[in-house]
């Protein structure tokens, strides 16, 4: 039998996102909201909050199962802990939010009938995803379901690398746990799996569980971590744009799970530059907090994403309905795009006169963005210059000038340089 046979699906109707999913049309329809929303969080929760030293370190410090599973007996959140992150998420500008419903450490903060190792059944006596779903709708954000298949916990996790018996149990456990993921929390819009380790997709299963995946909801979302690139790829802690839909996932300082020695955090201005970037090559930016084991969102967390939501206040127009943009090159700027009009986002400004070289259009007309001024610019060849600036930046974060264009916008470098050399002839 063919690979696309087995599918069930033939060559014609099979796209590039992977088996399981349908048409490329389709995808684009699923994908609608996705793509508009462009700005999520992500939310890594569970019993290495309770130690705060990063979701690694049951691994990195060689913690024992028995020892480390005592946590669950501590890990008991503030109720509703969940409300909080979703209000903060609104605030920045989100529109949808991820949590770790299990991480590597195999602790479900769900409600399962297939181990007592989760919420409801330890400390806390309480389906935490319930919580999480409650609030995010009560928000209006759309939400997933971060899902690791690698498994610290289970007697299985590393043993079905070469024991087929083991394997056998631990892809049952695991598709049925992502069973009850699609079953019993009404609509899910991202399934977002994490770490394939220690099997291969065909010793996963993926095929066969992204399938019911899919039957149970079939407009969510999965992302490609379950070895199938099925719908979006996750570049992780950097950005790097695809021809295909990708999200960026970051954190807000080095690390996912709480961490509270760790103070390298990013500033507003950074997270914005980043989600600019994300918006100008149309992909996702996935923003993490790493709540404490009660639930607080740590201090540094919400005062930056507050400064965030300050700037998206103006701008969410920008970032959540752009065009690709082609226009790329400068050091103290960047560019979103929306139809004909170009977007420069001044990072550093320069003053009373702003130049970009290399534009392509003829500049039709040129305003500040937030506050509808017009601005007087001057066209040459290779270079257009916004003249009559303000000498300080009236947005310290990013301050955005509205050029529209006779065509839709593109940079050309190279015209540049051809035209240094016949300036020196
Ligand atoms: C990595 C890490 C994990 C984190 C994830 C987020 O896979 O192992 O801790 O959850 O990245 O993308």
């Amino acid at each position: 039998m063919s690979p696309a046979a087995l599918w069930g699906q033939t060559p014609q109707n099979r796209n590039d996102g992977g088996p399981t999913t349908s048409t490329v049309e389709d995808r684009n329809r699923r994908m609608q909201w996705w793509h508009e929303a462009r700005f999520g969080m992500f939310i890594h929760f569970g019993l290495y909050s309770v130690l705060g030293r990063h979701e690694w370190a049951m691994e990195q410090e060689g913690i024992p199962v028995v020892e480390y599973q005592l946590l669950a007996q501590q890990f008991n959140p503030k109720p509703h802990a969940a409300r909080a992150w979703a209000k903060l998420a609104k605030t920045a500008g989100m529109k949808y939010m991820v949590m770790t419903t299990k991480h590597h450490e195999g602790f479900c903060l769900f409600n399962t009938k297939l181990t007592s190792y989760c919420a409801p059944k330890q400390a806390a006596g309480r389906d935490l995803v319930a919580e999480y779903v409650e609030a995010a709708r009560s928000e209006g954000m759309r939400f997933g379901f971060y899902y690791s298949l690698m498994d610290w916990h289970h007697p299985d996790g590393a043993l079905c690398a070469h024991d087929e018996a083991a394997r056998r149990r631990f892809v049952d456990y695991i598709h049925g746990q992502v069973r009850e993921l699609c079953s019993n929390y009404g609509k899910v819009d991202v399934l977002w799996y994490d770490v394939n380790w220690p099997l291969t997709p065909e010793g996963w299963e993926s095929e066969k569980m992204n399938r019911m995946v899919r039957q149970l909801q079939p407009d969510i979302l999965i992302n490609n971590r379950s070895g199938i690139p099925e719908d979006f790829t996750t570049p992780e802690q950097h950005i790097q744009a695809f021809s295909t839909p990708w999200e960026s996932c970051m954190t807000m300082n080095d690390s996912w799970g709480y961490q509270r020695a760790d103070d390298d955090w990013k500033s507003s201005k950074t997270i914005v530059r980043n989600l600019i970037t994300c918006t100008r090559d149309q992909g996702n930016y996935l923003l993490n907090i790493g709540p404490k084991a009660d639930g607080s969102i740590p201090q540094p967390s919400i005062e930056i994403l507050t400064m965030v939501g300050q700037w998206m206040d103006g701008h969410a127009d920008l970032i959540h309905r752009a065009d690709p943009c082609q226009v790329k090159r400068s050091e103290f700027a960047n560019f979103t795009r929306q139809r004909n009009t170009l977007y420069i986002h001044a990072y550093f400004w320069p003053g009373e006169t702003l130049a970009i070289g290399g534009l392509q259009q003829k500049v039709l007309a040129a305003k500040m963005y937030n506050t509808g001024q017009p601005v007087k610019f001057v066209q040459e060849e290779f270079r257009v210059q916004f003249t009559g600036l303000p000498a300080a930046a009236p947005d310290p974060i990013a301050t955005v000038i509205a050029a529209e264009c006779d065509g839709e916008p593109t940079q050309d470098q190279m015209a540049i340089r051809i035209h240094r050399e016949r300036e020196s002839v």
